[in-house]
């Protein structure tokens, strides 16, 4: 009875206790039911029923046996705003009986009382009613404020809203650690930047970004005198933090950047204003060298920090075969000379490779090889992008238009951990990027040696403001490793940052399970090697012969009523 928050969980546990019919009685329409369309979806999907603009009339019991409930169709009058006090019985309904054997009344509270009492502490949904567990736990840390000022004779804590929470709790600290690193021999104060995508698309983006606390970002790739195609509705929204996009320049030209970053290193000098740019690649060498080192020496000419070049838009480019230019060793080698020739050595050049390769050595060596030709410039690399592939979107072809998109965010952050691994340690500078997505996966790729981290999806997705976050969990992460500096955390994982195949453990373990968590839902029978059965108390029975030990059941139980063991001898 009730179709809110508390109606759903009381369904779907009864649904996953065994029950053969679970039916919603609600007032509300499908629409106006005080849960989102995923919650509704998952709902129907466990085989719950909705019964909508219905009221119960009485709950029929025989003695103390319950036999059902009398129900009545509701309506809402026309043009109304749903309230459960304007709902109105349909003319000439009648009531109808319904066989039930439980009815749960799953009605939400909400805190009726008014405590007065200052000496009273209370939080939650005491306080506010049923929100968020954020606004509870905000609620809850205002009372516990409140209460430990109250037993230290201290003046109460001003609270302006009691669901939020401003207030550090003292000895708390934000950063335990400090993040101080270095970037070619300027520290920066903290290793995370931004990369060159629209976060950092001109100067009222990058002032943003400054203002929330970034440390440094390299401003979009720009060009001059280039007609610029960017078919910015091609954007895939592969999964919840995996995107891909077509979007590999700005629309900008490099004129206006130029212009922007003479403003940006005078208003913020402590910040590491960078700029990205790159030049053509037609087989004209001559012609195309000339291009690649006057754009990096108008941007040097207008104060960037540090210049990056993209060789690795996943589109490829002219001249290139349809490759990318960072899969060609040689080619690669060569772009880098050009510009490295006429580099000013204290301006740090970057170059951004791709991690579509099939091995990195290769690409690695060469550019090791023409850096260390300059040992009085500063580079390294930007490892890597966006990574190559094919997305699908409704055309009017014989069949869907396949385009080729960049993907960025978590589901490139295995194959940029894999390149890195590969990259680390090897003599080049690096600039860590593609799907970090937290400071977990950021504190991967220090590890594996590069010695910043550049973001770009996390931004989109959350908003500038991620970088409190990502720089307080880096610091409280470097504290719960024992490290005392991020440079203690650079490359910790190199030379040998990859168990060898052979030392992986061998199958000693199985699958077992504990039947006091277990929910009976079942899920642990799609075992791939069949080696779990369900007893006749739906408590699972794990086939030892079989279970290869793989985990994956132990992994996918919701209720962790599964864990492994080790092998039993016979
Ligand atoms: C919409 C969009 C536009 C981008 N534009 C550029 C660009 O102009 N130049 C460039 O070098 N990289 C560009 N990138 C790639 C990002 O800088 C970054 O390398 C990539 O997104 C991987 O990092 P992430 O997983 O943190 O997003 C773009 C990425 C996105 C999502
Ligand atoms: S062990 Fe886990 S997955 Fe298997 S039935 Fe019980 S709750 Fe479901
Ligand atoms: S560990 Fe793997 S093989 Fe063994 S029961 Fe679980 S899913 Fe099956």
């Amino acid at each position: 009875v009730v179709g809110g928050a508390i109606a759903a969980d009381m369904a779907l546990t009864a649904i996953t206790r065994g029950a053969v019919h679970v039916e919603m009685i609600v007032l509300e329409s499908y629409l106006e039911m005080p849960l989102t369309k995923d919650e509704k979806k998952h709902l129907l999907d466990m085989g719950i029923h909705f019964t909508n603009r219905t009221r119960i009339t009485k709950i029929a019991n025989e003695g103390d046996t319950l036999k059902g409930i009398y129900t009545k169709p509701v309506m809402l009058p026309q043009d109304t705003k749903f309230h459960p006090s304007l709902i109105v019985d349909e003319p000439l309904s009648t009531e109808q009986f319904r066989a039930f054997d439980m009815v749960v009344l799953a009605v939400g509270n909400r805190p009726g009382i008014k405590i007065t009492d200052s000496s009273a502490f209370f939080c939650g949904d005491m306080a506010n009613g049923p929100t968020t567990v954020v606004e509870a736990v905000a609620a809850g840390k205002n009372a516990a404020l409140r209460l430990h000022a109250k037993l230290n004779n201290q003046s109460a804590p001003q609270i302006d809203k009691s669901t939020k929470s401003h207030t550090a709790i003292s000895g708390w600290k934000k950063h335990p650690v400090a993040l101080d690193t270095d970037f070619f021999g300027r520290t920066i104060s903290s290793p995370f930047l931004l990369s060159a995508a629209p976060p950092t698309d001109g100067y009222e983006q990058m002032k943003k970004a400054y203002e929330a606390g970034w440390v440094g970002g390299i401003m979009k790739t720009a060009f001059d005198n280039l007609d610029i195609h960017i078919p910015g509705e091609y954007m895939f929204v592969f999964d919840d933090k995996t995107w891909a996009n077509c979007d590999n320049v700005s629309d900008h030209p490099l004129d206006r950047v130029c212009e922007e970053i003479g403003r940006l290193v005078v208003e913020f000098p402590d910040r590491l204003t960078m700029a990205s740019t790159g030049g053509p690649v037609t087989g004209d060498d001559e012609g195309d060298k000339a291009v690649w080192q006057a754009n990096t020496q108008k941007l040097e000419q207008a104060g960037a920090m540090a210049i990056e070049y993209s060789l690795s838009c996943p589109q490829g480019g002219d001249g290139t075969h349809g490759d990318i230019v960072a899969q060609d060793a040689v080619l690669t080698a060569k772009i880098i000379d050009w510009v490295m020739q006429i580099s000013k050595p204290d301006v740090p050049k970057l170059f951004k490779l791709t991690g579509a390769v099939t091995a990195i050595y290769p690409i690695i060596s060469a550019v090791k090889e023409t850096l260390d030709r300059y040992p009085d410039k500063k580079a390294g690399i930007t490892l890597a992008n966006t990574f190559p592939t094919l997305g699908f979107r409704e055309g009017s072809g014989k069949w869907d238009e396949a385009v080729i998109v960049g993907m960025s965010g978590e589901g490139v952050l295995p194959i940029s951990y894999l390149t890195l691994s590969r990259a680390g340690g090897r003599g080049v500078e690096i600039s860590g990027n593609g799907g970090a997505m937290d400071y977990l996966g950021a504190a991967n790729f220090l590890a594996l040696g590069a010695g910043t981290v550049q973001f770009c999806t996390i931004a989109e997705k959350y908003g500038l403001g991620i970088i409190d976050e990502l720089n307080s969990g880096l610091s409280h992460y470097l504290e719960y490793k024992g490290l005392k500096s991020v440079s203690e955390l650079i490359g910790i994982a190199q030379p040998n940052s990859v168990t060898d195949f052979m030392d992986l453990h061998a199958q000693d373990k199985v699958s077992a399970s504990d039947p006091d968590l277990c929910e009976h839902c079942g899920n642990c029978t799609r075992c791939p090697y069949l080696a779990i059965s369900l007893d006749d108390k739906k408590i699972p029975v794990i086939d030892e012969d079989k279970c290869v030990g793989c985990s994956l059941c132990v992994q996918k139980c919701f209720a962790g009523a599964l864990y492994m063991k080790p092998k039993s001898t016979k």
